[in-house]
């Protein structure tokens, strides 16, 4: 990994923002991933986060923080939050936003316990595959203390498939239409290719269902997005 995602948080943290990240997928052409965004404030984030962040309590753990946009939301409030990400780039720049607690470290490598643990910015997109989901869902439930809870965000995303006359055209040979070839560039620079995962909400309920995990529907946002709850 080039870390190109962390560059671009460095650049911006430092100062030098230029350009946006590119974003590209198997089936969409590249868009914008405005570098400001990254680092929005409780008010410019989605209603789904600030339902998140709103319904996180005790220790909380932030996967896959990026600049900790949302972990320096819930220490300010007082809270204990730890953040881990594998981009060098993004714990160097929660550190220098004064993120107290960020640890270069995959989810997988993850082993304390929590009371809330947060996957957001299409949170289920960190288990890449189908074939990954159970792993990373049973993996989280070993890291959640008794009435603990996994805040996550994800989309349907069928409606990228659909034709003009409403006509959903994937190829039945293909694997689920959520999982994406996702491509990312910045400065001209490619990063090296990579899955990331949208999970319907049933699909979610389901695999949670098959580890032994609820799953509640807590909210809809405005576009197939949805906030969900796993708890044991
Ligand atoms: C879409 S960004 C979201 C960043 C941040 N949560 C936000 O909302 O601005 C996804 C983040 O997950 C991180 N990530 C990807 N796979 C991960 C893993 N297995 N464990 C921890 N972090 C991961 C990426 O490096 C990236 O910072």
């Amino acid at each position: 990994m080039k870390d190109l995602f962390g560059k671009a948080l460095l650049d911006y943290q430092n100062g030098n923002y230029t350009v946006d990240l590119i974003t590209s997928t198997n089936i969409s052409d590249d868009d914008a991933l405005p570098l400001p965004y990254l680092f929005r404030s409780f008010k410019d984030m989605p209603k789904l986060e600030q339902h998140a962040l709103k319904l996180s309590k005790g220790n909380i753990l932030d996967v896959g923080c990026g600049s900790g946009s949302h972990t320096l939301y819930l220490q300010d409030k007082g809270l204990q939050v730890k953040a881990i990400d594998i981009s060098e780039g993004a714990i160097t720049v929660c550190k220098q936003r004064g993120v107290l607690n960020a640890e270069l470290k995959g989810l997988l490598d993850e082993t304390e316990t929590f009371d809330t643990i947060l996957l957001l910015m299409n949170g289920t997109g960190i288990f890449q595959t189908v074939k990954q989901v159970s792993a990373y869902l049973t993996h989280l439930k070993s890291l959640l203390n008794t009435n603990g809870q996994i805040l996550i965000d994800s989309s349907d995303i069928q409606y990228m498939y659909l034709d003009e006359d409403g006509g959903f055209w994937q190829d039945i040979n293909a694997n689920y239409y959520g999982e994406l070839d996702y491509f990312l560039s910045y400065k001209n620079e490619k990063e090296d290719p990579m899955k990331w995962l949208y999970l319907d909400f049933n699909l979610l309920l389901t695999a949670c269902q098959a580890v032994g995990l609820k799953c509640e529907m807590l909210a809809e946002g405005e576009h197939y997005d949805y906030l969900a709850k796993i708890s044991v």
